[in-house]
């Protein structure tokens, strides 16, 4: 981890167009670094090769460096060991963000910290996940929200226990059943701060530290961070073109949870087979294993009718299911739900109001209002043809580039699209180039567990409008071109 610190801390810091030379920046940067403590004495420096990948810089680039910091005293090498820093120094305190020695926290928390770190919340090209926030009808929801802060009960402003507001558990229980298929009563619907929370929520109730959790692979980064943090072992499950393939673990150990996204496969945008769906209930029903089903963009379906959820095929309610307002509405709203069983009505509302308390009731009344008065089906609908628009767009454009060979996933469904790259093209160097213009390109070597077996692109375009995508686009095309490949 310490490595990957000064990779990005350089990588943010070298500046191509510079006329001072690459060598030569790379040296000041290095040396600063050294001087102020950042880079303590006794630090291992990456192998020269390794950077030079890393920055998409030329080998002789990195070892000219090196040389010119050694023979200063900066720098020594220690035969078959590496390149160290000496301790001619003080060390001084890293910048919080950049801390990644122990810091007291547990194995688990460090496990954690170590996997996900913090969470970069970008926005604009090609930033995947955000929806197109401005088109949102603020003044109907801020009007809506008003009315019900302004009328909300004393019952309502106290403490609650209730898994969410009455009127808006019926609206999402219809909701649900008439646009996904889940099979449900009010009683079952559970409202959470997002996905994040019943994940988390789910992972607590459901099982034991130490316990076996399935995932996708390669899949969502924030299931990772909900089970890890939850301290299960995670397993990954390759991911074909029917969706996760529990014939494909060699790992003996039987899960206590699967965690799946089934009607868009979270970044491959593959949709789970029938069989396989029905492959995965009943291998879930024998390993006595919780299925759960995040639902998070099944809204935006271009080519036909969504697929009903795997939560309404189940018979023997074995699937936990998980919708969030964070796509169709937006992120910051911090709003979910979940569907259990009955049988787990009562735990799941005894552990969401002890552990986190329930959310605002007077929120929850606004955005009941807001389904019910059609404003909610309106806005997916309008979103729904701006999205398949805007894929369009990113697509024709990228045909008109010179990234034109570029292999792109289906998309028929979702916000974003992954664009394949062959092994030889370094992800991680062209996203930290187009990063330089403020145009987001994440590697799809972050969704995998284990080591990666296909490279490429994430690139979300619901909230890029048309000038976004443009620049976008040219941005990559460059980038592909100027970065040197692996060897
Ligand atoms: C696969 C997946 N599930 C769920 C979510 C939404 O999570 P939350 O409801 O916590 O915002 C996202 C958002 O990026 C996602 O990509």
């Amino acid at each position: 981890m310490l490595e990957q610190w000064i990779i990005d801390a350089l990588a943010t810091d070298l500046q191509r167009d510079s006329r001072e030379g690459l060598a030569r920046q790379l040296m000041r940067l290095l040396r600063e670094r050294i001087r102020s403590g950042q880079l303590a004495g006794d630090t291992r420096l990456p192998a020269s090769r390794d950077l030079a990948r890393s920055l998409g810089l030329g080998r002789n680039t990195v070892l000219e460096a090196y040389e010119q910091l050694q023979a200063e005293g900066y720098l020594h090498s220690r035969h078959g060991a590496g390149t160290f820093v000496s301790g001619l120094f003080a060390s001084a305190p890293l910048p919080a963000s950049r801390r990644h020695q122990p810091l007291g926290l547990s194995t688990r928390g460090q496990a954690l910290f170590d996997s996900v770190g913090l969470p970069t919340g970008l926005y604009g090209a090609f930033a995947p996940g955000v929806p197109e926030i401005p088109l949102f009808p603020h003044a109907c929801w801020q009007g809506l929200l008003a009315r019900h802060q302004r009328q909300a009960s004393s019952a309502m402003l106290g403490y609650t226990a209730d898994g969410g507001l009455t009127q808006l558990r019926e609206a999402l229980a219809e909701y649900v059943q008439l646009s996904r298929g889940v099979h449900c009563r009010p009683e079952q619907v559970l409202i959470t701060q997002g996905t994040q929370q019943a994940m988390e929520l789910a992972a607590r109730l459901l099982a034991d530290p130490g316990d076996v959790a399935w995932l996708e692979e390669p899949g969502y980064v924030g299931a990772h961070a909900a089970l890890r943090g939850a301290g299960l072992q995670l397993v990954p499950v390759p991911v074909d073109d029917e969706g996760l393939n529990p014939a494909a673990v060699t790992d003996p150990r039987s899960p206590r949870l699967i965690y799946t996204t089934p009607s868009h496969q979270y970044p491959l945008g593959v949709v789970m087979s029938l069989p396989r769906r029905l492959a995965l209930l009943a291998h879930a029903a024998r390993s006595g294993a919780w299925i759960l089903e995040d639902d998070y963009d099944s809204e935006f379906r271009y080519s036909s009718q969504p697929l009903p959820a795997l939560q309404g095929l189940a018979q023997d309610e074995r699937v936990i299911y998980m919708g969030t307002m964070s796509k169709v509405m937006y992120p910051g709203l911090r709003l979910g739900y979940l569907v259990v069983p009955d049988s787990l009505i009562d735990p799941f509302r005894a552990a969401n109001a002890r552990l986190y308390r329930e959310g605002s009731h007077a929120v929850q009344a606004a955005l009941a209002e807001f389904i019910t008065a059609g404003h909610f089906a309106r806005h997916v609908r309008r979103m729904r043809e701006l999205y398949r628009e805007r894929q369009h767009q990113l697509r024709q454009t990228l045909a008109h580039s010179s990234a034109e060979g570029l292999l792109l996933s289906p998309g028929h469904a979702g916000m974003h699209l992954v664009a394949s790259l062959s092994a030889s093209i370094n992800e991680q160097a062209i996203s930290l180039a187009a990063a330089k213009e403020q145009v987001w390109l994440r590697p799809l070597r972050r969704h995998y567990l284990a080591t990666p077996t296909q490279s490429g692109l994430v690139l979300g375009y619901a909230g890029v409008d048309h000038q976004a995508i443009q620049h976008g686009v040219a941005t990559l095309a460059r980038v592909l071109q100027e970065v040197p490949h692996h060897d």
